[in-house]
């Protein structure tokens, strides 16, 4: 391989999933930094010139083999990012090379100097967007999009929320603030409540204070959420509505 026809790229250090009950190791020692072909688009794709790409939970996992979907070793990782357009495979998607884009990666990952992802799967955006909005502009945005829209659906006029100091949580508030739902947001951290009383949330209580208990019951008592939006599956998010 030539400087010209390789690039740098995070692979998977493993294949498949992870075995029920494998301990958890530290994100590097799941990754390697490998020289691979640069790919080439066939019909239908296009290769974006990495600029960022984020590291979102759902990476994590995939990397650790607990996603549900298995790792391909040797396969740069990495779901979403931002970049400029450098090559189409065919004809009809040619109109999209040098447009800078967000994406999401398809054949081949976005933790790499090149991914490769298709028109359906990427959007051309502003320059006057900042990466790492670009970069991230799909799995919490659409994810947030259509949690709040099934929500509005159902007639809700307040949820709960946990983990609710994430960049989806912060999503989710902001977009139930705009449709007149009420937010009871539940976090870790003290230092966690002020911003998101900044973003909208109507109520924000940390789990770590000793009377948490006895304040996330007179919030669920004002507001009677119907929906949890839960993004930590512990016995706390199974008990708020027993
Ligand atoms: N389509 C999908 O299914 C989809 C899409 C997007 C996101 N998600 C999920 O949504 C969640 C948030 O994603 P994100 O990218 O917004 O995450 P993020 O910005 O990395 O934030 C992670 C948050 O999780 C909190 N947290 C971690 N472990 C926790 C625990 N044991 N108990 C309570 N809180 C805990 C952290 O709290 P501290 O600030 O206290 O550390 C932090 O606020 C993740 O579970 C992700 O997998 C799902």
């Amino acid at each position: 391989m030539t400087p010209a026809d390789d690039m740098q790229a995070l692979v998977p250090r493993h294949d498949g999933s992870a075995e029920a009950g494998a301990s958890a190791a530290a994100p590097a020692e799941l990754l390697e930094l490998r020289r691979l072909p640069r790919p080439r688009p066939a019909a239908g794709q296009l290769l974006v010139a990495v600029a960022l790409a984020p590291v979102n939970p759902s990476d994590l996992l995939y990397i650790a083999g607990t996603y549900g979907l298995p790792r391909r070793r040797g396969a740069a990782a990495g779901f979403e990012g931002t970049g400029v357009v450098v090559a189409a495979g065919d004809a009809a998607t040619a109109a999209l090379v040098g447009r800078r884009v967000s994406f999401l990666a398809g054949a081949s990952g976005a933790w790499a100097d090149y991914a490769l992802t298709d028109p359906a799967s990427c959007v051309p955006v502003a320059q006057a967007l900042r990466e790492e909005d670009a970069a991230a502009l799909f799995v919490n945005p659409l994810t947030a999009m259509a949690m709040i829209a099934l929500a509005a659906e159902a007639g809700a006029r307040a949820l709960v929320l946990n983990a609710a100091g994430s960049q989806l949580g912060r999503m989710l508030i902001a977009l139930a603030c705009e449709r007149g739902i009420a937010t009871v947001a539940v976090v870790r951290r003290p230092e966690s409540v002020e911003p998101l009383h900044a973003l909208g949330a109507t109520e924000v209580l940390a789990s770590s204070l000793p009377d948490h208990a006895e304040r996330l019951g007179a919030a669920l008592a004002a507001h009677k959420p119907r929906i949890l939006l839960d993004a930590v599956g512990d016995q706390a998010a199974a008990d708020l509505f027993a």
